[in-house]
C-alpha cells in the first residue's frame, strides 16, 4: 500500500508539499521588516512633498530623470553617494526610472535654491542654453488640489499634522514640486561638514553645500574671507547685495566674473559646482 503505487494522490502530495516549501521560503521573508531595511534618518514625505511627487508622476519626469546613482566612478562623481536600498523606504512606488535623458535627481535636495527650481521649471533654456526639458511654467498656475492628502498620507502610514495638510491651502502644483525636488536625497542625519576653518561652522549643511562650502574655501574665502564677511571682494552676506541679485545673477557675476577685480570662473567651475557654490552662499546670507 505505498504512496508511490498511486500517481494521482502521489502528484497531490508532492505539489502540496511543494507549495508549502514555496510559501515559506518566499511569501513569509517578503513580509518580514528586514525585507525593508530602513536607513537612519531617513523620513517619510510630509504632506507637501507627497503631492509633489503624485505631480512628479503624473508629469512623467521619470521618463527622463532616474532617481538612483549606480556605485560606478563615472556616476559617483557626477552625482554622489550611491544609492542604498534603504533610502527608498518610503517611496511606494520608487522612481528609479531606467532612461536618462536629463540628470538622475537623485541627489538633487539642496544642490539648488528653491528660486533656481522656479525659474528652472518654469524654462529651463533661460538657466540651461541647450536643455531640451520642457517648460513646465503652468503648473505655476495650477492651484494644488488637496482633497485626497489626507488619505493618501493616512494609506501610506506617513505621519503628518492637521496644519501641514492645511497649509496645502492655497499653494500650486509648483510649490509642491519644488518642495518634493528639495527633498530628494536628504536625511534629517547630521552631514559631517567639510574640513574647514571655521569653528564657528556646527550648522548641519546638505551634502551640496557642503560641497559648495568646499569649493569656496578652496577658491573664493582668499578674496571673500573664509566666513563670507569680505576683504579684497565685498562681503557676501549683505543684505546689500543679496535682496538685488537672483541666482541667476549670481551665477553670471560668478562664472562672467565683475568688472571691480572679480576674476571669471567659466574656464573653472562647471555648472554644476558653480551651482552649488550659490547654494552655499545662499545659506549663509544673513537674514
Ligand atoms: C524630455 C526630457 C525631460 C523631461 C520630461 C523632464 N526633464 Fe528635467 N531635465 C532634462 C534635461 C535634459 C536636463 C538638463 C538640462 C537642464 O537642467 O535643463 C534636466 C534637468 C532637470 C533638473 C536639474 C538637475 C540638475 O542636477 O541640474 C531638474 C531638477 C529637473 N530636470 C526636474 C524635472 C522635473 C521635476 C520634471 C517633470 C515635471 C522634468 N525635469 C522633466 C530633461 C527632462
Ligand atoms: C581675486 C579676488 C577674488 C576672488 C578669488 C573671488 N572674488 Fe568674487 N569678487 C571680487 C571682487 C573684487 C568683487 C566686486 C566686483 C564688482 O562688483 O565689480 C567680487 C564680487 C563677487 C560677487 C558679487 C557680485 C555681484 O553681483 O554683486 C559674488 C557673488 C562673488 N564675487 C562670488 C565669488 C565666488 C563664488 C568666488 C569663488 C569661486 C569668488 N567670488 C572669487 C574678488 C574676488
Amino acid at each position: 500500500m505505498s504512496i508511490y503505487r498511486k500517481p494521482v494522490i502521489f502528484i497531490i502530495v508532492s505539489l502540496v508539499v511543494v507549495l508549502v516549501g514555496s510559501v515559506v521560503s518566499t511569501f513569509i521573508p517578503l513580509f518580514m521588516p528586514s525585507m525593508e531595511p530602513a536607513l537612519e534618518g531617513i523620513t517619510p514625505y510630509n504632506p507637501i512633498e507627497l503631492e509633489g511627487r503624485d505631480i512628479y508622476i503624473r508629469e512623467g519626469c521619470n521618463n527622463c530623470h532616474t532617481q538612483t546613482v549606480r556605485p560606478l566612478l563615472f556616476e559617483t562623481a557626477r552625482y554622489g553617494e550611491p544609492s542604498k536600498l534603504g533610502e527608498f523606504v518610503h517611496d511606494r512606488p520608487h522612481l528609479w526610472g531606467s532612461k536618462r535623458t536629463g540628470p538622475d535627481l537623485a541627489r538633487v535636495g539642496g544642490k539648488y535654491p528653491d528660486s533656481w527650481h522656479y525659474k528652472h521649471m518654469e524654462n529651463p533654456q533661460a538657466m540651461f542654453k541647450d536643455s531640451n526639458m520642457p517648460p513646465y511654467a503652468w503648473l505655476a498656475g495650477n492651484r494644488l488640489d488637496t482633497s485626497l492628502a489626507e488619505k493618501k498620507m493616512k494609506t501610506l502610514h506617513f505621519p503628518f499634522a492637521d496644519a501641514e495638510i492645511r497649509a496645502l491651502d492655497g499653494k500650486t502644483e509648483m510649490d509642491a514640486l519644488v518642495a518634493y525636488l528639495q527633498k530628494l536625497g536628504r536625511t534629517k542625519k547630521p552631514q559631517p561638514l567639510a574640513a574647514t576653518t571655521q569653528g564657528a561652522a556646527t550648522a548641519v549643511e546638505s551634502p551640496a553645500v557642503a560641497e559648495g562650502h568646499k569649493i569656496f574655501d578652496e577658491n573664493c574665502a582668499g578674496c571673500h574671507g573664509a566666513d563670507l564677511a569680505g576683504g579684497l571682494g565685498p562681503n557676501l552676506t549683505d543684505a546689500e547685495w543679496k535682496f538685488g541679485g537672483s541666482d541667476a545673477d549670481l551665477i553670471l557675476s560668478i562664472t562672467e566674473g565683475r568688472p571691480g577685480g572679480m576674476p571669471s570662473w567659466k574656464s573653472v567651475l562647471d555648472q554644476d559646482k558653480t551651482g552649488k557654490v550659490v547654494a552655499y552662499i545662499r545659506s549663509r546670507a544673513k537674514g
